[in-house]
């Protein structure tokens, strides 16, 4: 392989880990908790990972039985459940409207503006998405095609991702906080005819275009027929009668009404695409499928979050993301469990607005990000302490490592001392969790957990080398897992590059790690050109690629500093054209072209202007030699540069 990994030198201070700091969770806290004796689970599960998972799918419904538990003939192209038949909105919708369940609420809404509020039980929820999926098939789409969804936070969300399914098309949620440029690649690289959009999505009060910024992006489009809009923010938006269409109107048409049946795929059809950033190129559409991703969808949050009946759970994150499909959508419904989901943002238009909501809705289990968490903290605990939150049962996170103190006021603060953390560590590419705890493992502030039921993690050298306890090295997992990527779409060989070429047999993760003597896993950090900025994936190549298209900029180079709050900040080194000058201007200039051609997400927070960048000989940015500049270190050994 020829990506040049190098661990990082100075990613945020890492505790040394240390066992006594493990937390014991309050008995109250897993008194009923499914998962009661996890050394006797943990031990039986890697007995024979294919048994286990073998009995983790016989919990949900099949219209057919699988041959095959794992199919590892063409390694690493593992293929799961093969010759099983089902769907995921056979068990994430369809089997619950048989039992009591149907009754219940599935979703819970609410909008930025608090008063619009929206609820669907089961059997309503299964209504609605037969009316998208009705509507979809009239616009003919067919199984295998691919669907863009360019939403915000709003119930047609789960209509538009369940209705695909539904049919057997693919979709792929494009996040709705992304410029023209991003969504018109990503509908490009996936030649989708079809996308599901809003006139608008409501940002901190006031107004994001989405429905403009669709037609941007389609205006060249080859491939797109239709526009499917959907009436949130009531703004004026122009719409082409030849393939712009009211949802609303769509749904009154007679095409739209009456039952659809969920088609029965194979286990191993495609369900969604999702693109994430990788370390070098466009970025990468991640393919999952039916069958295994809804078993270990279904399992990880059963036993990580203990989904019961009674709960009610909150998962902050955005569909848009790969947390949102798997455990905004796909995991709870799959479990039966009452989502609620919020339009707006934490801090909107005051820093109470999550504990106003979990003290009003009683949220039992609440999941969010670090980088929320530590905003939050820094508001002050007055800010919490105003809301009963004595509902709460679980607290969760994801996205970045949760550092010790952000734990600790996480649990004492919000969680009351009672409340467990479950740290859960995965990926886009690994669609379920792969190292957390269960609410009985003692918790350790800093740290992930354990690699879950069937799954092995170790941390290795250069050379594929297990390291010692306690030292740093590249985090690896061993075990194939049902939700596991299936490829890179139409990259093939990208995906085995990327995951498999590195150490033959193991998958590559692209973290660094310390293992303690207890078995718990302490992340590090990205060992790759992808930077984590308030737990957002970005690629160093797509924030470059998008600054080479200002006319001042001849070079640019991207790298991650550490920041308190987002986890990593953005610094750009640019060089500029002959006779620009740099300064404040020119510094905005160029954040607001990031934003207006990738997403405001990637906006730098520093700049530096040299009159070259560190290279190889070869040509390559030396990044190591840009961050140690940048936080004032020593450059290390130099000679491998070219001096030019
Ligand atoms: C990268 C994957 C999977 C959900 C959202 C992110 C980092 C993720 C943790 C955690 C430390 C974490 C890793 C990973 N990461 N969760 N609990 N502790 N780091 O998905 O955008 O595909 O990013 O996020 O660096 O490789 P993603």
């Amino acid at each position: 392989m020829n990506q040049d990994i190098s661990l990082p030198g100075a990613g945020p201070a890492v505790p040394r880990p240390s066992p006594q700091d493990a937390v014991e969770p309050a008995p109250e806290a897993i008194q009923n908790a499914w998962v009661q004796d996890w050394r006797a689970q943990e031990e039986r599960a890697l007995a024979d990972p294919q048994a286990y998972w073998a009995s983790r799918a016989q919990e949900l419904e099949w219209s057919q039985t699988w041959d095959t538990v794992l199919d590892d003939s063409r390694a690493p192209f593992f293929r799961w459940f093969t010759g099983a038949r089902t769907n995921i909105v056979t068990n994430a919708v369809d089997r619950h409207l048989l039992t009591a369940r149907k009754n219940k609420l599935a979703l819970i809404w609410v909008g930025e503006d608090t008063e619009q509020v929206r609820t669907y039980s089961y059997f309503s929820l299964a209504r609605e998405v037969d009316t998208m999926a009705n509507i979809l098939r009239a616009m003919g789409v067919e199984k295998g095609d691919v669907v863009t969804i360019y939403l915000p936070r709003i119930p047609e969300v789960f209509f538009a991702m369940l209705a695909c399914a539904k049919i057997g098309a693919i979709h792929s949620v494009v996040f709705a906080g992304y410029s023209s440029d991003a969504l018109a690649a990503r509908i490009d690289d996936s030649q989708s005819r079809v996308v599901i959009t809003a006139d608008g999505s409501w940002v901190n009060g006031k107004v994001f275009p989405l429905k403009d910024l669709v037609d941007e992006a389609v205006r060249f489009s080859p491939t797109v027929r239709s526009v499917i809009v959907v009436r949130n923010t009531g703004t004026t938006v122009e719409m082409d009668p030849t393939r712009h269409h009211w949802y609303h109107e769509m749904c009154q048409l007679p095409i739209a009404k009456g039952r659809c049946a969920t088609e029965q795929v194979d286990a191993e059809d495609p369900l969604f695409i999702l693109y994430t950033s990788g370390s070098t190129g466009a970025p990468k559409a991640i393919m999952h499928t039916h069958g295994g991703y809804m078993v270990g969808t279904y399992a990880t949050l059963r036993d990580s979050f203990d989904i019961h009946d009674e709960d009610r759970w909150w998962c902050t994150a955005d569909p848009g993301w790969i947390t949102g499909h798997s455990y905004l959508v796909y995991g709870p419904l799959l479990n039966g469990a009452t989502v609620f989901m919020y339009e707006g943002s934490p801090t909107y238009p005051y820093p109470d607005r999550w504990w106003e909501m979990v003290e009003r809705y009683g949220i039992t289990s609440f999941y969010t990000a670090p980088t929320a968490i530590r905003t939050l903290m820094r508001f002050g605990e007055a800010w919490v302490r105003r809301h009963d939150l004595s509902s709460l049962r679980l607290l969760g996170s994801v996205g970045e490592p949760l550092n010790p103190e952000a734990w600790r006021w996480f649990h004492h603060v919000v969680g009351q001392d009672r409340c467990p953390i479950i740290d859960t560590w995965w990926q886009t590419e690994t669609g379920m969790f792969q190292i957390t705890t269960v609410p009985t493992m003692p918790g350790k502030p800093g740290a992930a957990g354990r690699p879950v039921f069937g799954q092995e993690a170790a941390v290795v050298d250069e050379n594929g080398v297990e390291v010692e306890d306690g030292t740093e090295g590249f985090l690896v997992l061993k075990h194939p897992w049902p939700a596991m990527l299936r490829t890179i779409y139409g990259q093939d060989e990208r995906y085995v590059n990327t995951y498999w070429s590195t150490y033959p047999g193991l998958y590559l993760t692209g973290d660094s790690a310390k293992r303690d003597a207890d078995g718990w896993f302490w992340i590090i950090g990205r060992t790759d050109d992808v930077i984590k900025v308030s737990g957002h994936r970005l690629g160093t190549a797509e924030i470059e690629s998008a600054l080479l298209t200002h006319p001042d900029v001849v070079e640019a180079a991207a790298i991650g500093l550490p920041h308190a709050v987002k986890g990593n900040a953005v610094h750009c080194a640019v060089v500029l054209a002959p006779g620009v000058e740099p300064d404040r201007h020119l510094e905005d200039g160029l954040r607001r072209h990031i934003a207006a051609t990738l997403s405001p997400i990637a906006k730098p927070d520093s700049f530096e202007f040299p009159e070259a960048l560190p290279k190889t000989r070869s040509g390559k940015i030396v990044r190591r030699v840009l961050r140690a500049r940048a936080l004032g270190q020593d450059e290390g050994d130099l000679s491998t540069l070219d001096d030019a």
